[in-house]
């Protein structure tokens, strides 16, 4: 089994749909641990109501990204992780932290990047008037939501969907995907010993 680590900001839906599967099948790996940047985050509660182990990573002591991102590091090598899953987690690491766990971290973004990078892509996507968006799931780099695409899946928009609406429909692939698509990334680390790629 895999050791997989979720950091969080906000409501945890799909940390929920990564527990409700890595538990109800076999697909390779178990979620040990939660982390936060919020101390109020509702991931932190499901993490507790679902027994996985969590803790609270406070921002405001550190004075920069980086040393915040020292904080962050030595509270997830208590859990070991051979993989680190980002899920709604809103800050933007720190070159020490891609480096430092490089080809070990992942992220979903509700847009098909390269498009609509960065914050509300929703929003960015009615906007431009866009006829198809998506989720995509990436391996984390120095860059904002630029690392190599792992998987994608397209959804359209339709006449008169709103940012909102979007989301929606957005939320329900990417709790069926990220859990099946980090099960495939665990078995590659097992076989290929990186997590991007084709098998
Ligand atoms: C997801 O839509 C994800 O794509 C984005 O943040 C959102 C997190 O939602 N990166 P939740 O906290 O898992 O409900």
């Amino acid at each position: 089994m895999k050791r997989v680590v979720v950091l969080l900001s906000g409501t945890g839906s799909n940390l929920q749909a990564i527990l409700d599967a890595s538990r109800g099948e076999d697909l390779g790996y178990e979620v040990v641990g939660v982390l936060s940047n919020r101390s109020k985050a509702l991931g932190l509660e499901k993490a507790k109501a679902a027994g996985v182990a969590r803790a609270f990573v406070d921002p405001r002591p550190s004075p920069d990204r980086e040393s915040y991102d020292r904080e962050l590091a030595a509270a997830l090598d208590e859990f070991s992780p051979d993989l680190i899953v980002l899920a709604g987690f809103m800050r933007i690491l720190s070159p020490y932290f891609v480096r430092r766990y490089a080809g070990k971290v992942v992220n979903i973004h509700p847009s098909l990047l390269p498009a609509f990078p960065g914050k509300d892509p929703q929003a960015q996507a009615i906007s431009a008037g866009a006829s198809q968006s998506g989720v995509t799931i990436h391996e984390v780099d120095e860059g904002v939501d630029t690392g190599p695409i792992i998987a994608q899946e397209r959804v359209d928009v339709a006449l008169g969907e709103t940012a909102t609406s979007l989301a929606k429909k957005i939320q329900r692939i990417e709790h069926r995907l990220y859990p099946r698509v980090i099960g495939e990334i665990c078995a590659r680390l097992g076989t290929q010993g990186r997590i991007g790629g084709t098998p």
